[in-house]
């Protein structure tokens, strides 16, 4: 017993990405630059964040309206205490269908089996380079490649789906396309090349810096054969191909050079608790003190029903260098990618 609702350019409510916390042990250069979020940087205080109980409960009422697919992500979702916990009376709520979550994979090793257990499908790992010289300089932490291999050997070991993304960006990181995708595909691993995108206002984005999906299919024809896979619902992020005469996938996630908003079905929940109907939408609708000012169930779903109704975003539609200057934006580490 579902109620479908629309927006105002007809795109029902399917998804809903929740970041459980705004800290990441990684600084990548295009999400949470070093010399942006330095050590005097102030993250959410904990009364901020919405508490497990929190979570749930609007997860609910948003399962209610229509999503089938909930993704945790932040910051780094694994950062967040006991979070089995959380995914465990997530997966519990009938009527959804999937929970994935985005991460950088360093602390699978110690969790990949607990969060398995508790319900959790796949992972999502983010990895940029094979590189362990570029790869440090790119998460800013100097952090090498092994202990995200590591990451994604314990979660493949516990039995977790595992899709691997790599952000491209032009001059940085587009040397590692072919090598990224050859490891990727002799793995049996899902790789993802996603458009550098103009998230947030810190990363300095320019559109001369984005690779595009062309340029590096173009790149991956001339060593593989690749076959599209037609998309597997409504809506899917990812475009897919998968290598001839194997079932491994590789994928694109082309915002910048060809966008998807008019089938985006995706509200983000942030840790703070403010629902944003769009990446790059930096109008967040409060429900968090609505809620802890006492609001009924009822009176959750009419404000998430009013939220999403009048939703017109589709920015990536939109996007040109001028735009993305001059529009309030949020950055991806507190909503959440
Ligand atoms: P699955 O397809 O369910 O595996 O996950 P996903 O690809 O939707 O999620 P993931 O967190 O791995 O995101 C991959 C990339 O897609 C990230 O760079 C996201 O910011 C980007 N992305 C996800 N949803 C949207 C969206 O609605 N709009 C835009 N512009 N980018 C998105
Ligand atoms: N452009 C594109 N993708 C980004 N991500 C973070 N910042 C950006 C950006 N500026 C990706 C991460 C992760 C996912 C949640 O979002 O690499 O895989
Ligand atoms: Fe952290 Fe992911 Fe952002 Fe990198 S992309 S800084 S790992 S949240
Ligand atoms: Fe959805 Fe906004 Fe991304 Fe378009 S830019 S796909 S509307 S989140």
């Amino acid at each position: 017993d579902k109620t479908i609702i629309k927006d105002k350019l007809n795109r029902p409510l399917r998804d809903l990405r929740i970041s459980i916390t705004d800290r990441c042990n990684f600084r990548c250069q295009y999400c949470m630059p070093a010399d942006q979020f330095g050590s005097d940087f102030v993250f959410l205080p904990k009364n901020a964040l919405l508490s497990y109980e929190e979570i749930e409960r609007l997860a609910k009422v948003f399962v209610s309206l229509g999503v089938e697919k909930i993704r945790l992500t932040g910051g780094e979702p694994l950062l967040r205490k006991d979070l089995p916990i959380l995914v465990n009376n997530l997966s519990n709520i009938a009527g959804l269908s999937d929970i994935g979550l985005t991460t950088n994979g360093v602390l699978l090793p110690k969790l990949a089996d607990n969060l398995k257990k508790a319900g959790l499908k796949r992972v999502n790992i983010s990895l940029d380079s094979l590189n362990d010289e570029l790869f440090g300089k790119i998460n800013g932490r100097g952090i090498g490649t092994q202990p995200v291999f590591d990451g994604i050997q314990a979660a493949k070991q516990a039995g977790l789906g595992v899709k691997i993304n790599m952000v491209v960006k032009k001059g940085l990181n587009d040397t590692e396309i072919i090598p990224m995708a050859e490891y990727c595909k002799s793995h049996g691993l899902e790789l993802r090349f996603i458009e550098y995108m103009d998230v947030g206002s810190t990363n300095g984005w320019k559109m001369d810096d984005v690779v595009t999906k062309k340029q590096i299919f173009e790149m991956l024809i001339e060593h593989f054969e690749l076959e599209p896979v037609d998309p597997h619902y409504f809506g899917e992020v990812a475009k897919l191909y998968h290598y001839k005469d194997t079932n491994v996938n590789v994928g694109f996630i082309t915002s910048v050079s060809e966008s998807f908003c008019s089938s985006c079905t995706r509200a983000r929940l942030s840790a703070n608790g403010q629902i944003f109907t769009c990446l790059f939408n930096g109008n967040g609708h409060d429900i968090r003190n609505f809620m802890r000012n006492g609001a009924t169930d009822e009176e959750l779903s009419k404000r998430i029903t009013d939220i999403w109704n009048g939703r017109v975003d589709r920015y990536s539609d939109e996007r040109t260098e001028e735009t993305s200057k001059h529009r309030k934006k949020i950055e991806m580490s507190y909503i959440g990618g």
